[in-house]
């Protein structure tokens, strides 16, 4: 199939890659020339695994690129819509975006074509491009609107797509549901897991893709809601462990009880400085601004927010326990990216969390490892960027775990010991277990646990008046 993905951002790109992978002829559109230059070299200018990969194997022969969206129209049969949906002050999302690239693609219309909505939009936004579309189009033009959201999260996107657990196609005709059908057919028939060169499955391979067949008003509610029920299950682990530290109870004890609960189930009930990304904030905002549009009282969805918030001031708070004032201290970050696994800082609680630091006049020296330049577009000079965690810790009164890499879940602890200028570690990601703390001789505060006092060291220091520099 020829198909047109409008938009080469994060979910844009790697769906352009992956249909590329499933066999189709893919043009991927972006207004961005610079951008599209960069790909044409063969660029990637995100950090997706496998994405280079697959970028590379299909250049210039089954995927292109293009600034042209009426090109692209014309060459293409399915058109995905894939441009950003950014929040406006009120919360609702930007469709501005979206409704210029759908009266492009009116103009360009030349024979029966599915318009796909991939981008996260609010219910109602199908009917509004169908409206859009007719008004602008050529009379007796041909045309259905499809809801197909993506459920890929950053650094997982690519197999996220190739091995869904789910597919959602809403659709209102028989007609455009068939076309989609066809453009996920070697998922659907397995074909695609047969094929020798094929990205390979991160877990067991389930026995056959699920498809949500469903109207496109619902299948714009089951992103929105989808992404609010995992942000609230973040929410709630994360009040559930300020329960904990009241009571001295340990909240990963509580999350192992409560996920086994088949029901229930562990996923997304880690707790920490809270959700954050380009998809979790904007969209929880969004689904709450969709319900008060339909006179649907959810607030639900405000508390979600508020302890999401709170979370990173609770965090500072356990910083300035830790370390009494915080004026002239230096403290090391390990993590500026939203979550581990990606180059994302758009949303970071740890951005958020080095912002307070700085502002209370801390000096920070952070590492990330794959953060540093969005970081430092948003941070410029006002931090230290460290090569590596242990230079992140060099000197510090204190090292904060902002993300969760795998590599600061699996740091040499005593050589942090002897780095630091204080043994503190402050871990706003629970990546220690409190056995391992308890022998390190460092001073270990999480969320939702038990603090570990440092035994002698600090308080060597202590005595010799050195903390109270
Ligand atoms: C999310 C959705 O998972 C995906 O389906 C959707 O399409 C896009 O939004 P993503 O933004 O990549 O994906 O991140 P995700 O892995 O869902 O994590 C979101 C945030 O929640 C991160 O900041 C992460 O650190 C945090 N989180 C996640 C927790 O704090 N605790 C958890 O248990 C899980």
């Amino acid at each position: 199939m020829h198909i047109a993905v409008i938009g080469s951002g994060y979910v844009g790109l790697v769906a352009a890659a992956c249909f590329a992978e499933l066999g189709h002829t893919v043009v991927c559109v972006d207004n961005d020339e610079q951008k599209l230059e960069a790909l044409q070299r063969g660029e990637t200018p995100i950090h997706e695994v496998y994405l280079p990969e697959l970028l590379q194997r299909h250049r210039g022969l089954r995927l292109s690129y293009s600034g042209s969206v009426a090109e692209a129209v014309r060459a293409s049969s399915v058109i995905f819509i894939a441009v950003g949906t950014p929040p406006l002050e009120s919360g609702d999302a930007d469709l501005s975006y979206v409704e210029a690239v759908a009266r492009e693609i009116a103009f360009s219309l030349n024979g029966y074509k599915v318009i796909v909505e991939k981008s996260t939009v609010p219910v109602y936004t199908s009917e509004w491009l169908k409206r859009v579309i007719r008004l602008t189009c050529p009379e007796n033009e041909e045309f259905d609107v499809v809801s197909n959201p993506e459920f890929l999260r950053e650094g997982t996107a690519v197999t996220d797509f190739l091995y869904p657990d789910r597919i959602v196609i809403g659709a209102d005709s028989e007609r455009s549901r068939e076309v989609l059908e066809q453009v996920y057919l070697p998922l659907l028939s397995g074909s695609y897991y047969e094929q020798a060169h094929r990205i390979p499955e991160p877990g067991e391979l389930a026995d056959r893709v699920k498809v949500i067949y469903t109207s496109a008003k619902s299948a714009e509610l089951i992103k929105h809601a989808s992404n609010a029920f995992l942000a609230m299950k973040i929410s709630f682990i994360n009040a559930v462990a300020n329960v904990c530290e009241a009571v001295e109870a340990d909240v990963e004890e509580v999350r192992r009880g409560m996920g086994s609960d088949a029901r229930i189930g562990s996923a997304f009930l880690r707790a920490g400085i809270g959700y954050g990304g380009s998809c979790f904030p904007k969209d929880v905002a969004a689904f709450r601004s969709v319900a008060e549009q339909a006179r649907c009282s959810f607030r639900l969805l405000d508390e979600v927010i508020a302890i999401n918030e709170e979370q990173r001031s609770r965090f500072i708070a356990k910083v300035r326990e830790a370390l009494w004032t915080l004026k002239g201290k230096r403290v090391g970050v390990l993590g500026l990216a939203f979550k581990g696994g990606t180059d994302d800082v758009r949303e970071s609680p740890a951005i958020a969390i080095v912002k307070s630091l700085l502002a209370q006049q801390c000096a920070i020296q952070a590492y990330d490892p794959a953060a540093m330049k969005g970081a430092r577009n948003i941070l410029g000079d006002s931090i230290a960027y460290a090569g590596d965690a242990y230079e992140a810790a060099q000197g510090a009164d204190a090292l904060l775990i902002l993300t969760d890499w795998e590599e600061f879940a699996a740091l040499d602890l005593e050589r942090l010991k002897q780095v630091l200028r204080y043994p503190i570690i402050i871990d706003g990601r629970n990546l220690y277990s409190l056995e391992t703390m308890q022998s390190s001789g460092l001073m270990y505060v999480s969320m939702g646990r038990p603090v570990i006092q440092h035994p002698s060291s600090a308080t060597r220091k202590l005595k010799s008046g050195e903390l109270a520099k």
